[in-house]
């Protein structure tokens, strides 16, 4: 265990307790120092896989206000990239993640190794139905499980009340959900709205891959979904579809590789509009190499 000592020094005084942001490796360790907390408060988790951006900060900074202690991993998973250019690329930085994180109020991090979340391969195999059939269930094969094999692994090291995620893994989401309802977990999971760019862009820690180009071309995927939310007021799920695919195939720079409108629960696609304010925009694109996801919820 390791106490940081960043820019801003985070530190607060919880039931008697001075306390300052402190770097945690291993479980055990984790569980010794979070075990006062579970008696005495409510422990809030966000998991991430580091490059933090402001979108990772809004959920810290509502899991810090909403428990008594805030626990933050940092880990990037290998078992749910079943791309490995996209694992090998996938942006680290520890230091400026403590810096950033130690503003935050952001009580423990959680960064462990390899070894420490696999000390054997897991062959544990997670089954979602339906949920893990379309979009990214279908574009990632095995993504969803590694997702699953890691956030449980967490869940048990952290055994949060209450675990942040951020609607912009709208799929992601769903997945967490059914799996703590599956397996008892006693966590709420908590969905914090999607935080985006002035241009309109998601955040997301792949931004930061983008060519300038790209960087540039890439606030028309959240145009593209507000269009179809436009759309949706007159036309069907079909139509709108055939419409957002016509946009792409004019674009030079972004290449569509889905775009569903699905009912928020089973995440399969609506093919007639029933209650638009259960109706989810999902997409996915390519900006060159790198693959960003979006969506938005349609209103009636
Ligand atoms: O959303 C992410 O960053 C990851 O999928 C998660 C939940 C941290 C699991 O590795």
């Amino acid at each position: 265990m390791k106490i940081i000592k960043p820019l801003a020094l985070k530190m607060s005084i919880f039931a008697g307790h001075l306390q300052l942001m402190q770097l945690i490796e291993s479980i055990h360790g984790l569980k010794e120092k979070l075990a006062f907390y579970k008696k005495n408060g409510k422990i809030g988790f966000v998991p991430t896989m580091g490059a933090l951006h402001k979108g990772h900060l809004s959920l810290v900074n509502r899991c810090a206000e909403e428990n008594q202690c805030s626990v933050v991993s940092i880990y990037v998973n290998p078992t749910q990239f079943n791309d490995k250019n996209d694992l090998n690329r996938y942006p680290r930085n520890l230091e400026l993640d403590l810096g950033l994180l130690a503003n935050c109020n952001c009580d423990f991090v959680f960064a462990p190794g390899d070894d420490e979340m696999y000390p054997v391969p897991d062959m544990r195999k997670f089954n979602f139905g339906l949920l893990e059939t379309v979009m990214e269930g279908k574009f990632r094969p095995g993504h969803f499980n590694g997702v699953a094999q890691i956030v449980s692994k967490l869940f048990d090291a952290v055994q949060p009340d209450r675990a942040y995620f951020g609607l912009k893994d709208f799929q992601q989401l769903a997945v967490i959900k059914k799996m703590a309802i599956d397996y008892n977990y006693p966590v709420e999971i908590v969905p914090c709205d999607i935080v985006r760019e002035a241009d309109g862009l998601a955040m997301s820690s792949r931004n930061a891959l983008l060519e300038p180009e790209k960087r540039n071309a890439a606030p028309f995927i959240y145009n593209s979904l507000l269009f179809a939310s436009e759309l949706s007021k007159t036309k069907s799920p079909g139509e709108i579809k055939q419409e957002i695919n016509m946009l792409y195939q004019k674009n030079t720079e972004l290449e569509l590789e889905y775009f569903e409108i699905v009912d928020n629960n089973s995440l399969l696609p609506v093919e007639h509009f029933g209650n638009k304010n259960l109706c989810t925009a999902c997409i996915a694109v390519f900006a060159g190499k790198i693959r960003l996801i979006d969506n938005i919820q349609f209103n009636s």
